[in-house]
């Protein structure tokens, strides 16, 4: 069933390069990272998600990419020819990119709303009102919202249509230096405030004692996201790949790319808050509200000028995640379904645009709600605080077991004296320590859902997020045993790993 790669994938390096840092560069970066490093203790927060980088997510990259890269085909046909018994994770591998882009890209179109308004000098910058109610109204409100989204979701769309190279690539290409260039100018206007090094004492100077337990899961579950692990992105991003590219260093270039701008989004955000006396725990409501306060602090031109290119920054950021996470169900749809790119990739934008709106009303209408709490919080909760980690440390086992230390060397393309020793290393890590780090995640994401943490107080609500998750992962375990039941009853394992 594993074919051979076909020529349809990344036709350079350097694309593809672009491509998956751009799959890793995202809301995460721009958006969670700076929150939970306020919320973690500043510094100290960095130093752990730094190591978790190297010993967890570099690790897992590799691990993905060499799965991806020999199969050459979707992510549901990779780990069917792992072994007939582990196409449950590609079924899931599917999905929960799926869901994950049903809520994204509403962010996305939030983000659009911020840059027009910077440009026209309207709404949040129209220096009337407060910036942190206007928020909370737009997000309430049931028309813009969805507009917003459309646009967003529509210029993602377009780009997955015209396939890998012609769309991905190419895209990536020019978004990925066009935000490196927003972010850079944003980080030299924050540096020249008043008071800046207050930032950077905060984001570089670690206070060791704010560190406790729940700081060290928190950074291990932001480097799955942040650089897109555990979702059938990298898998199918590697399946694209040319046998010429290197996974070992292209997994560390991404790995060292995704964590420099996460830095660089701080150095942006931090001094800037701190220069106007705001506070850097402000959690989520740190990029929509704190921001939007700081550029109004600037003044109205300068703020405006400022306002725009941030979001601008924030908006390409969302494009390339989002194009990479849809790409994943569309392959699958192509290869499997024989159906046209240009088709698939519109149903399912179109799918993913209606559910999306129903999570973008969902802040102001109660009908959409549940127990009282927003879809994209349930989104967010059932994807990343369950079936995420469950996913992740299932693909590290799989591949930790299944790849043969000379394919692996080869793959990485490492020397014959250190070929021994890498193997070692990154089998103890991707067997041993990633798994159980994840399974922490896991562990602490359930305890989050059950103590209110999640956002969900009622009995119910906990339930809706944990019986959602535990559904999926059954359908997907039952459409395995069917599957092998159908069609695959001799089916060997095909993959060579
Ligand atoms: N890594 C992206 C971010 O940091 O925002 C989020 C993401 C993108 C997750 C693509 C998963 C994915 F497949």
């Amino acid at each position: 069933m594993i074919k051979q790669k076909q020529n349809k994938g990344f036709t350079s390096k350097f694309g593809f390069l672009m491509a998956t840092v751009g799959s890793a560069v995202g809301l995460g970066n721009l958006w969670s990272f700076p929150y939970r490093v306020g919320e973690g203790g500043g510094a100290a927060f960095v130093f752990i998600y730094i190591i978790m980088v190297c010993l967890v997510g570099v690790i897992a990259m590799i691990g993905e990419f060499v799965i991806g890269k020999r199969s050459g085909v979707n992510v549901i046909d990779t780990f069917g020819g792992i072994s007939k018994w582990s196409k449950w994770l590609g079924y899931l591998g599917v999905i929960v990119p799926f869901l994950i882009l049903c809520y994204y890209q509403v962010i996305g179109g939030w983000s659009i709303k911020y840059m027009v308004d910077y440009i026209g000098g309207i709404g949040v910058a129209s220096g009337e009102g407060n910036v942190g109610s206007m928020f909370g109204t737009f997000t309430q409100s049931v028309d813009m919202p969805v507009v917003y989204l459309f646009v967003f979701a529509f210029v993602v769309a377009i780009i997955v249509l015209f396939g890998v190279n012609k769309g991905i690539e190419k895209a990536s290409k020019i978004l990925m230096p066009a935000l490196f260039v927003c972010l850079i100018i944003v980080v030299i206007k924050s540096l020249t405030l008043p008071n800046a090094s207050e930032g950077l004492l905060f984001l570089f100077k670690p206070d060791f004692s704010k560190v406790k337990g729940p700081t060290i899961l928190s950074a291990l579950g932001q480097v799955f996201f942040s650089m897109s692990l555990g979702m059938g992105i990298n898998v199918a991003y590697g399946s694209y790949m040319k046998d010429s590219m290197n996974i070992g260093k292209s997994s560390v270039l991404i790995g060292v790319m995704d964590t420099v701008i996460a830095m660089l989004a701080g150095m942006a955000i931090f001094p800037a808050v701190f220069s106007f006396g705001l506070e850097p725990t402000a959690g989520p409501g740190l990029l929509f509200v704190v921001l939007a306060e700081v550029f109004a602090s600037m003044g109205a031109i300068v703020g405006r000028i400022f306002g725009a290119i941030f979001f601008m920054l924030v908006i390409l950021a969302a494009i390339t995640s989002s194009i990479a996470l849809l790409e994943v169900p569309v392959q699958f749809i192509v290869e499997r379904f024989h159906i046209n790119r240009k088709l698939a990739s519109m149903c399912v934008a179109g799918i993913v645009f209606g559910i999306g709106a129903f999570i973008a009303m969902s802040f102001g209408v109660k009908a959409f709600q549940v127990e009282g709490v927003d879809l994209l919080t349930l989104f967010d909760s059932i994807t990343n605080k369950i079936i995420l980690p469950i996913t992740a440390a299932s693909t590290c086992l799989l591949v930790g077991y299944k790849v043969k230390p000379k394919n692996l060397m080869n793959d990485l393309g490492a020397d014959k004296k250190n070929k021994v020793i890498i193997y070692k290393i990154w089998g103890f890590l991707i067997r041993y320590v990633t798994p159980i780090g994840i399974l922490c995640v896991l562990g602490i994401g359930i305890y989050e859902i059950f103590s209110g943490e999640a956002g969900f107080t009622t009995i119910e609500g906990k339930l809706a997020i944990i019986l959602t998750a535990i559904v999926l992962v059954v359908f997907s375990i039952i459409a395995n045993v069917i599957a092998n039941y159908l069609y695959d009853k001799k089916q060997k394992n095909s993959l060579q790993l």
